[in-house]
This record gives C-alpha cells, sequence and structure tokens, in this order.
C-alpha cells in the first residue's frame, strides 16, 4: 500500500471515529485544495460565505487529483456520516448520485436559471436523472504547459509551437544544466501530462474515441504507440528526483528557475500567482505543442449529500453562492481556472485566463471540448485507474510502447 494511501486511510478512520458533525448554520465541505494557490482560492469562497452567515468546517485531504479525498468520502459515506458538501470530479459525481446519496439542487437552479447558463458539457455531470445535483465552481484544463520565461530567454528558445520544436526546446534546457520538465511522479500527473500528449499525437478524433468511446480500435493505434513513445521522450527530460513529488512542488521548480517546463493542468497557475508572478513577463502558459484548437476540460463540482432537511437551506445557499457570476469571477481568477457559467465576464482575469476563457468558448462552438481522461471525465474510475496503471508502469520503464498499448487496451477491456 503507498504511503498516500495509508495517510488518507489513517485520515478517515480517525475522522469516522470522531463522527464529526457541522453544527446548524454550518457546511462542512470536503476537499484536496491544499497547495499555496488552492487555498488562497479557497479562502475566497470561505469569505464569501461568511458575509452570507454560512460557516465553514474544513475538511481537507491532501493530494493532488483528489485520489486520496475519494478514499476519505467512501470511508465517511460508509460509516454513515457524509460531510455536508465535497469537491467532486465528472463521473464520479455520477456515481454518488446513481447510489441515491446526493441532494437535489432543483429548487435554486431553477429559481437562478442555472440551465440556461452552464455549458452543456458540464451539465452532463452537475446533473443526473433530471435532478440538478452538484454545483460547478470552474473549468480547468490539462492540455496546458508553463514555462519559465527568463530561462527561456536566456537560453534563447522562443515558445515551442510543434511537438518537435518543445522537444528541441526541451534538449537545449538539459544541455545548459536545468531540468527541462518539472514532473511529480505519481500516477495522477503522469495521466495528466498523457491527456494533453495523446491529443498532440493522434489528435481529437483518436482522443475521443480512446478515451471517451474506448473503441479497442483507437486504443490499439499507430496514436496511441506515439503517444507512449513521447511519454518516454519526456521521461528522459524530467530530474532524476522526480518520484513521488507533488505537483506544486513541480510548479516551483518552474517558478523558481530550476526548471523550464510543467505539462500540467492550469491550477498550476494558482501558484505561480500565489508567488507574485506574472503571465508574459515571469511565465508563460501554452497549449502542449500540437494540442491548440482543443481543450481538454475537468470540472470542479461541489456535490451536496443528502445530510438531512436542517443542512438543505445551508446547501442551498453554498450552491447559490458558487454559482453566483461576481464570486465566479473573483474565485477563478485566483484558482487559475475559468468560470464555470459562460456569461462572466473576462475582465479581472489576466492574460492566460483570458485566452483560457477564449479558448474554452471557441472548442465548446466547434466540438473541440473533451472530458479529460485523467480527472475523470472521460470514463469511469474503473477504466481512469486502469489506464492511470498502464501509464504509470510504462513512465517508469516497466513497459516499451508496444507492449503498454497492449496493455492498455487489456486493462480497459477489463475495467469497462
Ligand atoms: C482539480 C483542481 C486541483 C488539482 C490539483 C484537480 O483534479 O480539479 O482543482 O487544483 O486537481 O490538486
Amino acid at each position: 500500500m503507498n504511503k498516500f494511501i495509508k495517510l488518507s486511510l489513517l485520515t478517515a478512520a480517525t475522522v469516522v471515529g470522531s463522527n464529526s458533525m457541522a453544527s446548524a448554520g454550518d457546511v462542512e465541505v470536503l476537499h484536496w485544495w491544499t497547495s499555496g494557490g488552492e487555498a488562497a482560492a479557497l479562502k475566497v469562497l470561505k469569505e464569501d460565505l461568511k458575509t452570507k452567515g454560512i460557516g465553514w468546517k474544513d475538511m481537507p485531504v491532501a493530494g493532488g487529483g483528489g485520489e486520496n479525498a475519494k478514499t476519505v468520502l467512501s470511508a465517511r459515506v460508509t460509516a454513515g456520516n457524509p460531510p455536508t458538501a465535497v469537491q467532486m470530479l465528472g463521473f464520479d459525481i455520477l456515481d454518488w448520485a446513481e447510489q441515491g446519496e446526493l441532494a437535489n439542487l432543483n429548487a435554486v437552479a431553477a429559481k437562478e436559471g442555472w440551465d440556461k447558463v452552464v455549458p452543456e458539457a458540464l451539465q452532463k455531470f452537475a446533473k443526473h436523472d433530471g435532478k440538478w445535483i452538484s454545483a460547478p465552481v470552474n473549468v480547468h484544463s490539462t492540455n496546458w504547459v508553463w514555462a519559465n520565461k527568463k530561462v527561456l530567454d536566456n537560453l534563447g528558445i522562443a515558445q515551442p509551437k510543434t511537438w518537435d520544436e518543445f522537444v528541441a526546446a526541451m534538449k537545449k534546457v538539459k544541455a545548459s544544466g536545468l531540468v527541462a520538465l518539472a514532473h511529480g511522479g505519481q500516477p495522477w500527473q503522469e495521466a495528466t501530462m498523457f491527456d494533453g500528449v495523446a491529443m498532440s499525437a493522434g489528435g481529437s478524433d483518436f482522443y475521443k474515441s480512446a478515451f471517451i468511446d474506448l473503441d479497442t480500435k483507437a486504443l490499439t493505434s499507430a496514436a496511441m504507440k506515439e503517444t507512449f513513445e513521447r511519454m518516454a521522450v519526456l521521461r528522459s527530460y524530467v530530474d532524476d528526483n522526480f518520484s513521488g513529488r507533488d505537483w506544486n512542488l513541480a510548479s516551483a521548480m518552474v517558478i523558481n528557475g530550476k526548471a523550464a517546463f510543467q505539462i500540467m493542468g492550469d491550477w498550476a497557475k494558482g501558484e505561480f500567482l500565489n508567488a507574485g508572478k506574472v503571465p508574459g513577463k515571469d511565465f508563460l502558459c501554452f497549449r502542449v505543442p500540437g494540442s491548440a484548437g482543443t481543450v481538454l476540460f475537468n470540472s470542479d463540482q461541489f456535490a451536496m449529500f443528502n445530510v438531512g432537511a436542517s443542512a438543505a437551506k445551508d446547501q442551498a445557499e453554498l450552491a447559490s453562492s458558487i454559482m453566483s457570476p461576481a464570486f465566479q469571477s473573483a474565485f477563478n481568477v485566483v484558482k487559475g481556472s475559468v468560470p464555470a457559467r459562460t456569461d462572466v465576464p473576462n475582465t479581472d482575469f489576466d492574460d492566460c485566463g483570458k485566452k483560457g476563457m477564449a479558448q474554452l468558448a471557441a472548442a465548446n462552438k466547434s466540438g473541440m471540448l473533451f472530458g479529460s481522461m485523467a480527472h475523470g471525465h472521460a470514463n469511469r474510475a474503473s477504466v481512469k485507474n486502469a489506464m492511470y496503471d498502464v501509464i504509470t508502469a510504462h513512465f517508469n520503464g516497466e513497459y516499451d510502447a508496444a507492449t503498454a498499448v497492449d496493455e492498455l487496451a487489456d486493462a480497459v477491456s477489463i475495467a469497462k
């Protein structure tokens, strides 16, 4: 058992044992926003709620991507003591809804007209059986690269536009003695890179067929082999100490000029901002070369658990606060994500945020918006986890690309 899971089970046991309950007027919120940038964004939410007289009972479970949080949540629900509200992603929301655990937010959704302002792609995960079951707080995207501008300038490297230019840039950085690619060796981080690399290697039809439709032909295609080959190239540009490193520490390597690039979702921007860095001046944000025009999204949503009638009023208030246009702007400016509503002005967003908003709208219109495999928006957890295992084993040298393709197809056929 790895140390993260052990730790979260321990946490779960403690929480279940203490039978902690939020008192009336408080909402207990389970989330994994524990990095500096994430905590800064969370503060925006907590303070917004304070002005509405809603108390916050914090239930943080560290671990990027939320795997540990999921373990703790299951333990809480099994013990009959679910939190009031839970940060959740994609298919996990639908799974809990199917189990009948989630509260119905239709009254507040109808009153505030959520149907008209939340994009269809998000509603797919926020509604179940005609009922709103969660409030989407943002839209993140995984196919981004974050770069230290000074490092690139010093080495005479222009922003890479193609995969080959990206590899040439990493080669130059490595030759200079700096780390080319900052990476944390955890399965979810490898899968996050895989999202953008797959899109770059195979294009949007391939991405959709392989990761959303689970089509065997796409899963065993030359594009999949190329994706694994590109991952092996990336592996050759990470430093020796990557194993187990948290994602925000990898971001810090880029922020501090120890590394040139990080391939990570736009929550990484929250770390740059939290360190006082300015897009365009200190750092660059651009799509994984070869994937421009597409957006691989994940949306943090707050699902409300059925914890009784007395909590329902606070849950509706929390959902309403999360969905307010002013809050969606203030929160996402700090978080690195973009609003989950289509009617929020981009005025307060920095250049990366403005770019993210425009690209999301364009991709939504042109059919180039796809759910992130790595963050549970392409398929159910069983399939996602099966993919994680193969991607990580390959990244760590257990399989060559051809074997990884076979293993992936096998793992998916068992899991689906
Ligand atoms: C979430 C982000 C979070 C990131 C790293 C993602 O799954 O959507 O909100 O910042 O994980 O923890």
